[in-house]
């Protein structure tokens, strides 16, 4: 069983070929050499990912990129204003990024994080490091280092404690292969945010065709069966016949009471809801059969967190 390392010993680790749970500012990472196949395999190994679905690579700056992928003067617009940040670009690849990291394809996924011990990894290591979530495949990403011992301790050589994410969801992801940009998957950038550098920006997310492998429709799964509903009212009266199920709100909770009500934020802030969502589906997935969700309004990051609760409800 792998237990909590220090930064010099998660460095080492990822020098010898080994793979170490990471803290970002997103989710938890579960890091390797991008460079070396035989570490990277053991990425896909311990997560039991197929190798269809190609990894993000974490770099400590634009000239990381650089040494990676084919830099477009409209990605390098979008790393400069909100980079180091919860965004990833996909770009053409360069050479020396090995195929099992792409998945075949000729582009690869880069981003530049935020969480400082994880910078200091990057920078310490000189190293490129190619980092899927710390999940099983198809199960609810890690806000905490206890996450990721909890679902990969025996598989893995260690897990970098950097405290809770502050973000809390994915990033966010914009591909630049094509005619003209597009997002792939919504996440913890604001999607208008991005549109003030570039723009608008289609946002093409829910396929599983090559072009964005890892988009699944059912993913996250939580243990719970999970249900959508528009409003809290209708969560509450579905909650209600059973009286053993979890209803799990954005805002104040219902003063009528019932019992097992839980709110991402209970004053509404999105950004909020974004760092308590995968705690809680886990939290609330390994205590009740089922959890109602209701769905957040579709703006800002409530965009996302909605994204999320869809594939999270369709592993049921
Ligand atoms: O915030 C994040 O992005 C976290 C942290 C650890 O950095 N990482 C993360 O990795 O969410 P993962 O493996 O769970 O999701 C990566 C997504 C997958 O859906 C994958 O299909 C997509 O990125 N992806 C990777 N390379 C791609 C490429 N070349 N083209 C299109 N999609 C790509
Ligand atoms: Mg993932």
């Amino acid at each position: 069983m792998a237990g909590l390392c220090n930064i010099d010993e998660a460095v080492r680790l990822l020098q010898s070929g080994e793979v170490v749970g990471l803290p970002t500012e997103t989710v938890y990472g579960l890091g390797a050499n991008a460079l070396d196949t035989k570490a990277v395999a053991k990425v896909f190994e311990a997560k039991n990912r197929p190798s269809f679905d190609p990894l993000i690579v974490h770099v400590a700056d634009l000239d990381g990129v650089r040494s990676i992928a084919e830099l477009t003067p409209a990605a390098e617009s979008l790393l400069l204003a909100f980079s180091p940040g919860p965004l990833t670009v996909v770009l053409k690849k360069k050479s020396i990024v090995p195929d099992l990291v792409t998945s075949g394809h000729p582009t690869v996924a880069v981003r530049i994080p935020a969480h400082p011990m994880m910078l200091q990894v990057l920078q310490q290591s000189g190293l490129f490091v190619a980092a899927p979530s710390a999940n099983p495949f198809g199960y609810t990403s890690p806000t905490t280092a206890q996450h990721v011992l909890a679902q990969l301790g025996e598989r893995i050589s260690g897990v970098l404690d950097g405290g809770p994410c502050t973000v809390g969801l994915e990033s966010t992801i914009v591909d630049f292969t094509g005619e003209s940009p597009k997002v792939l998957r919504l996440g913890g950038m604001d999607v208008a945010q991005l549109e003030l550098v570039l723009g608008e920006l289609p946002v093409q997310t829910s396929s599983s065709t090559p072009h964005a492998p890892g988009m699944l429709s059912a993913h996250y799964n939580p243990g719970a069966k999970i249900f959508l509903h528009h409003s809290v009212g209708d969560a509450l009266s579905a909650a209600c016949v059973t009286n053993d199920t979890a209803v799990l709100l954005f805002g104040p909770k219902d003063e009528a009471g019932y019992e097992h009500q839980y709110s991402l934020s209970t004053t509404k802030s999105y950004s909020e809801a974004a760092q308590n969502l995968f705690a809680m589906l886990r939290e609330l997935g390994s205590k009740y059969p089922e959890i109602h969700a209701v769905r957040l309004p579709e703006e800002g990051l409530g965009r996302a967190i909605n994204d999320r609760l869809v594939r999270a409800a369709a592993t049921r």
